[in-house]
């Protein structure tokens, strides 16, 4: 593909772990798709990691962000810290004029996720939240099915991440606490699943939940279990594990005429889908099922084309700040409603409810 004469986007990366190559990886790719953007730099607090990283992506490194903001023009800030350390650089970064894409789960509570959007608000520039899995061509072409009105109401959802994660996996630091990652696997692994849900059936109502720490050392739940209904009337059930030998991203909804199904991990692609018409009903559904588009894998480089072109427009990048605080919402919602012992409603989270400066609340009495 020929790359056309654009002024980049500068696009830098903090925190130089795992997730981080992902990001790097995809930007480049898109530098050389398009030239449309320009990764410039990164920023670890740890010396090793960031000079390594550096070095593989021939690029400049910072030890702290504030540097990196004091020494560089940049248009784009990619937060690739644990989940206790995204807001500190993406409001530093909006600050300095940068528009910010930040890893999941966006901020550690409901509280901090509103004080980046008075930053975004007040800034003019825009917070994009990875969710990789919305921008796969199955999701689509889910989205296009449900507009079309072939596939009629939705009724229910089955939402599951069943992962495996050994006890050796809760040795990084940051990980299994409320104060560095905010939660378990509601929070950390099946956000992946529930946004996706969240992204194809929209607000949710009322959630009731139970949450245990079944067999890790953590501080936080390693299996949670909800009920949620939707304003639209469909009904969900989610699960969310660490615990799970045989893994798997499972997600289901049945409409009034076509059930539709995904079964992968990390990942899905086309292959990964499976439509079934309800009995007569197989005209038009196959048609609007297939009208969608195809042979896009659900990956970060999925999204970030999406967000360069949003950028190049714009516009607002997908996903919003509208769109994860709903998701983010949810999870604080099954805390609520699991510590608390009580089905929880939307509304019942506002700035009094416990759970909106502490995803545990008065915390899990395990
Ligand atoms: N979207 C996905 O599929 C996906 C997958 C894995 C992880 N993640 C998310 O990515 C984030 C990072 O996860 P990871 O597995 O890459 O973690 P990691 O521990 O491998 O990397 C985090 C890096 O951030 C650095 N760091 C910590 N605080 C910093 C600060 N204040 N400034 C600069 N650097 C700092 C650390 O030194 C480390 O190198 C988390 O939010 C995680 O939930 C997303």
């Amino acid at each position: 593909m020929s790359v056309k004469s654009v002024k980049p986007l500068r696009t830098a990366i903090v925190g130089a772990g795992n997730i981080a190559r992902r990001h790097a990886e995809s930007l480049q790719q898109i530098a050389e798709e398009s030239g449309e953007v320009e990764l410039v730099a990164a920023v670890d607090t740890d010396p090793g990691r960031l000079a390594d990283f550096a070095a593989a992506f021939s690029i400049g490194g910072y030890a702290d962000t504030g540097d990196l903001l004091a020494a560089e023009q940049v248009d784009l800030v990619h937060v690739c810290t644990p989940p206790g350390a995204h807001t500190g650089p993406a409001i530093a970064a909006l600050k300095a004029g940068a528009h910010v894409v930040l890893e999941k789960p966006a901020t550690l509570t409901l509280a901090e996720f509103d004080r980046l959007v008075a930053a975004e608000r007040a800034t003019g520039r825009y917070v994009a939240t990875v969710s990789q899995h919305r921008f796969g061509s199955g999701v689509q072409r889910l989205r296009g099915l449900l507009d079309s009105g072939a596939a009629g109401r939705p009724l229910l959802a089955l939402c599951d991440t069943t992962w495996y994660r050994d006890q050796a996996y809760f040795d990084v630091e940051w990980r299994g606490r409320w104060d560095t990652e905010g939660g378990g696997p509601t929070m950390g692994h099946g956000i992946h699943q529930i946004d996706t849900m969240l992204s194809v059936l929209g607000p949710w109502a009322s959630v009731s939940a139970v949450a245990r720490r079944q067999a890790r050392d953590t501080e936080t739940e390693d299996v949670s279990l909800a009920h949620v209904a939707f304003d639209n009337g469909a009904i969900a059930s989610v699960v969310n594990s660490v615990v799970s030998p045989r893994e798997e991203s499972y997600l289901r909804f049945d409409f009034e005429f076509a059930t539709v199904e995904v079964r992968h991990l990390y990942g899905y692609t086309d292959t990964d889908w499976t439509l079934t018409a309800a009995p007569g009903h197989e005209e038009p559904v196959t048609s609007a099922w297939e009208a969608g588009p195809a042979s896009i894998r659900s990956e970060h480089l999925a999204q970030f084309r999406e967000i360069v072109r949003a950028l190049r427009e714009g516009g607002a990048p997908p996903v919003t700040t509208t769109d994860a605080r709903r998701t983010l919402h949810l999870v604080a919602g099954i805390y609520a409603s699991a510590f608390g012992r009580t089905p929880v409603a939307a509304g019942d989270l506002g700035p009094d409810s416990p759970h909106y400066t502490l995803m545990q609340g008065a915390g899990p009495v395990w």
